[in-house]
């Protein structure tokens, strides 16, 4: 008897913007964007086994993650991711997707996108596909606004509405050697990205300095600077919409986080902390009231 295909499991990181400007609104109603966003190691896990043909999905759920906010499986990104690349390229095998959640769910953390991102991945190896990065990173662009960075991993600088992305040290420079460590908290409500785009009024604190000074700090790990230079265009729109947000990053700074702001367009919040044992001490003033996790950014690929 033929062994059965083993099963690849993949790791598929959140994310946090530690920069995001608006730009401006587009045409098509969408705003234009420039952030760095750099995956951290909270992460989901994926486990993707081969079938005959169909593609399943199966969800369990860590602590404080809310099983409430999980939408219909078939608007699932990772599920219709996998449909989305057997489609392309005629794949007749199939797939069961397991995915054990810890990122809190529509909590600017691009959790479903990390999902979608693994997916694209670990699909690609599992059906022999190899397609390169950037085919992936396209059809990651065709499901939603943060997969294409998530699927090409390590720190980027992300431009448009998400669909063009590049490794921030490809602008010069070199990589760093390590990441920041970060405590991330989510207040356990959802903030409406439509919303807090409609209530956002325009940005005249957008400038190049932004996200050069970001991309040097990151460069030298420079955590002090890194804190000061935080930056995100929706905060104010989010801090108005949802008093529970801005309390939030209160108690992070209160905590004794060096720097903090909104990831994407919320509801998560994230402080930089010096390192790991500062990251531990910010998370025992925080307590158990408020869910939280110390965490690192993953600056390479
Ligand atoms: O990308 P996503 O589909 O999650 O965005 C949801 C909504 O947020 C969009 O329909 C739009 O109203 C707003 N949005 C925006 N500009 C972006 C991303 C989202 O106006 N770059």
């Amino acid at each position: 008897m033929n062994e059965p295909d083993p099963a690849i499991v993949v790791q598929a990181r959140a994310k946090i913007n530690l920069t995001l400007e608006v730009l401006g609104k587009r045409p098509d109603g969408y705003h234009e964007l420039r952030s760095i966003i750099m995956p951290v190691s909270l992460a989901d896990t994926i486990t993707l086994t081969p079938t005959l043909s169909q593609i399943a999905l199966t969800l369990t759920f860590g602590q404080g993650v809310d099983v409430a906010r999980i939408g219909a499986m078939d608007r699932n990104l990772a599920f219709r991711a996998a449909k989305l690349i057997k489609q392309r390229y005629g794949v007749k095998g199939g797939v069961r997707i397991h995915i054990h959640k810890r990122i809190p769910i529509g909590g600017g953390l691009g959790g479903g996108s990390a999902d979608a991102a693994g997916v694209l991945h670990g699909l690609n190896r599992l059906w022999g596909l190899c397609l390169p990065v950037g085919i992936l990173e396209d059809l990651g662009a065709e499901l939603g606004s943060d997969i294409p960075a998530l699927v090409h991993g390590g720190a980027v600088l992300m431009e448009g509405r998400g669909e063009r992305v590049r490794s921030l040290f490809q602008m010069g420079g070199q990589p760093p050697r390590r990441g920041f460590w970060v405590v991330i908290a989510n207040p356990g409500i959802m903030c409406s990205t439509p919303e807090v785009f409609k209530r956002w009024r325009g940005d005249l604190t957008n400038s190049p300095d932004i996200l050069h000074n970001m991309t040097s700090f990151i460069q030298a790990c420079q955590v002090d600077a890194a804190a000061e230079g935080l930056y995100n265009g929706l905060q104010q729109a989010v801090f108005e919409g949802y008093p529970q947000v801005a309390q939030t990053a209160r108690l992070l700074k209160e905590a004794g986080c060096l720097g903090v702001l909104l990831s994407g367009s919320g509801a998560s919040v994230f402080g930089l902390v010096r390192d790991e044992a500062h990251g531990e001490a910010v998370s025992r003033r925080l307590g158990t009231g408020l869910w939280h996790v110390v965490a690192q950014t993953c600056p390479m690929v």
